[in-house]
């Protein structure tokens, strides 16, 4: 037989030692739940029915983000990938990998990439995608990283490199969150390297709300699976019938803001945190926060973090803008 088979080409490295998730979970929740106002962390949506579930939001009728950034991609990957002239395209949070394929087939036309490095928490996820990816692709190497890239953002592969950051999940993080983001992807990048970013944008709430309270309640779902993760990881009694699904947007901040409203006064224990949280009628547990950005201040804050801004593409609609920038300062 000759040539390499597409197992050859795959390679699935485990970084975070082995109860990393779990202690990271009990710190997240131990720290959210017993501050004022009370938090959690967007990154526990994603187990098995949570991944699915968001699957099913970019599906939805309301939830343009998705479809928007789609639209920028499949216009704009060819000069994506002229652009970087990318020998290895290294992918944050790359979940299902499903839009990395437009980039995918563009890097493929031009002929400078050999190694796609996708980063995620989870090990499925990225066994899948890379199993799929090293079959379709015949002339590319799939080097997979388990990881948390708010722990370790070590990029695999050759230079240049192309760092994407899609979907709109830096709006997750706050002003200091992103701070700390350029800062820990900054020395990671070479000059001739670049980082591709995809951001929702500011607009109408009477658009944003929808996008993230939609009419068959799949977000409301979603929201409330972060309780199930809680109950089965951390041995936790939460009843999810016993919250609301909200979300608003805050216009100060310019970011959606999902909760969990307790419908009635209520005290939950948390036995492996050996924790009883209690919840006031009506208080609201925040699970997740959505920056919606503008071009100015982003780029300026980019600039902050050592990035310069090359190119910014949105879609027809102007609701989300996909950006290329370099290492620069
Ligand atoms: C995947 C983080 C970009 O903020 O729009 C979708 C997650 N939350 N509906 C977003 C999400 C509610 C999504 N990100």
């Amino acid at each position: 037989m000759t040539g390499s088979t597409a197992s050859d080409r795959f390679t699935l490295t485990r970084r975070l030692p082995a109860d990393h998730l779990a202690d990271a979970l009990r710190a997240d929740v131990l720290k959210g739940l017993t501050g004022r106002p009370k938090t959690l962390p967007p990154k526990w949506f994603y187990d098995g029915r949570g991944s699915e579930l968001f699957e099913e939001i970019t599906r939805l009728p309301e939830y343009y983000p998705t479809r928007a950034e789609h639209e920028i991609l499949q216009r704009r990957s060819g000069e994506i990938a002229a652009a970087s002239g990318a020998r290895t395209l290294a992918e944050l949070g790359s979940g299902s990998s499903r839009k990395t394929r437009l980039l995918l087939d563009a890097f493929t036309a031009l002929g400078t990439l050999t190694c796609y490095a996708p980063l995620d928490v989870s090990e499925d996820a990225l066994a899948e995608a890379g199993r799929a990816l090293t079959a379709d692709y015949p002339g590319l190497t799939v080097t997979a990283a388990v990881t948390d890239y708010e722990v370790d953002l070590t990029l695999p592969g050759g230079a240049p490199r192309l760092v994407a950051f899609l979907g709109g999940t830096l709006g997750n993080l706050d002003a200091a969150g992103r701070r700390a983001f350029y800062a820990a992807l900054r020395p990671q990048l070479r000059p001739g390297d670049a980082l591709l970013l995809g951001v929702d944008l500011v607009k109408e709430p009477d658009v944003l709300v929808p996008a993230y309270d939609d009419a068959r309640g799949v977000t409301a779902e979603f929201n409330k699976n972060v309780l199930r993760v809680l109950n089965r990881g951390l041995d936790a009694r939460f009843d999810p019938d016993a919250f609301d699904h909200r979300a608003l947007w805050n216009a100060a901040e310019e970011r959606i803001e999902m909760r969990l409203r307790s419908r009635f006064a209520q005290t939950v224990p948390v036995s492996a945190l050996d924790l009883t949280v209690e919840f006031e009628r009506g208080e609201e547990l925040r699970t997740e926060i959505s920056v919606k950005f503008r071009r100015e201040p982003l780029t300026a804050e980019l600039a902050h973090g050592g990035f310069a801004t090359r190119h910014w593409w949105t879609d027809e609609g102007g609701r989300f803008a996909v950006l290329m920038a370099e290492p620069a300062g």
